[in-house]
């Protein structure tokens, strides 16, 4: 696969063709699914959760983010690597800027964050400095106990009309993206056409720019046994990983995934 960059992904909204993402902490992975077509290889903090066994990711430091990024790195065939700041990484500016210079010096090509428009002087800042910026919005795992739990968000009008606000604020700001999770199918759709940057969803129906799926999530691993609505086992009917990682990048470019039934309603 040619390097992917954010014009590669620019280009795809334009064009509208579907952006495949999914989550990779290591090596191996990183180069079965590049190999698959996945366009961007997210170090999710989730690793805290699906590697590491603690039961949120609030745990998870910017260090051990910056080894993850460096495995995925030597593994990966031409994806854009976009790494999670973890919990408590943007306190400050100064932590904002130290801890994206680590995980890019590491290998990342930009960050995630998961926040709102409160992040626009942080966002502006970042771009300026060469380090694109992925909000991650909606259900944010790293707020989980303010949030009361992982909950669907933008149910109710006044939130809904907070996020569209806020995703074009973001964008104005210089925001390269936009991810989506659990948020209502129709609000996503929304958003995804009021701004002309990427945005990938995750429990945010087919309306979107992209879909990105937690790795062990779509290969039907759980430590938990439970699975959240969105997910599909990609695994399930494939004769090995390689299998499962191509029927994803196909689904998710044919537009079969994700169906309705993975979707939330207002
Ligand atoms: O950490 C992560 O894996 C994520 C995805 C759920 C999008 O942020």
């Amino acid at each position: 696969m040619p390097q992917i960059t954010l014009t590669t992904l620019q280009s795809l909204k334009l064009k509208g063709e579907k952006i495949a993402m999914l989550t990779c902490y290591d090596a191996t992975f990183a180069h079965e699914a590049s190999q698959a077509g996945v366009e961007i290889l997210l170090i999710g903090d989730s690793l805290g959760m699906v590697l590491q066994g603690h039961d949120s990711t609030l745990p998870v430091t910017n260090a051990d983010m910056a080894y993850h990024v460096a495995s995925v790195k030597r593994g990966n065939k031409g994806a854009l690597i976009m790494a999670d700041l973890p919990f408590m990484a943007c306190a400050t500016l100064e932590q904002t800027f130290a801890n994206s210079a680590q995980l890019m010096q590491a290998g990342a090509h930009m960050v995630k964050v998961e926040g709102a428009a409160w992040l626009a002087d942080s966002i502006r800042m970042l771009a300026e400095r060469g380090v694109p910026v992925c909000v991650h919005m909606g259900l944010t795992p790293q707020t989980v106990n303010v949030l009361g739990g992982y909950k669907v968000q933008g149910r109710q009008e006044a939130q809904a009309r907070q996020m569209r606000a806020d995703a074009i604020a973001l964008e104005q700001a210089g925001a390269a993206m936009i991810l989506l999770e659990c948020v209502p199918s129709e609000l996503a759709s929304e958003i995804t056409q009021a701004v002309k940057i990427p945005v990938i969803g995750i429990g945010a129906g087919a309306g979107v720019d992209g879909q990105v799926l937690v790795l062990h999530d779509m290969l039907g691993l759980s430590l938990t046994g439970r699975t959240a609505k969105f997910v599909k086992n990609f695994l399930a009917g494939q004769p090995d990983i390689q299998g499962a990682l191509q029927a994803y990048v196909k689904g998710v470019k044919d537009v079969s995934f994700p169906g309705p039934e993975h979707g939330f309603s207002a």
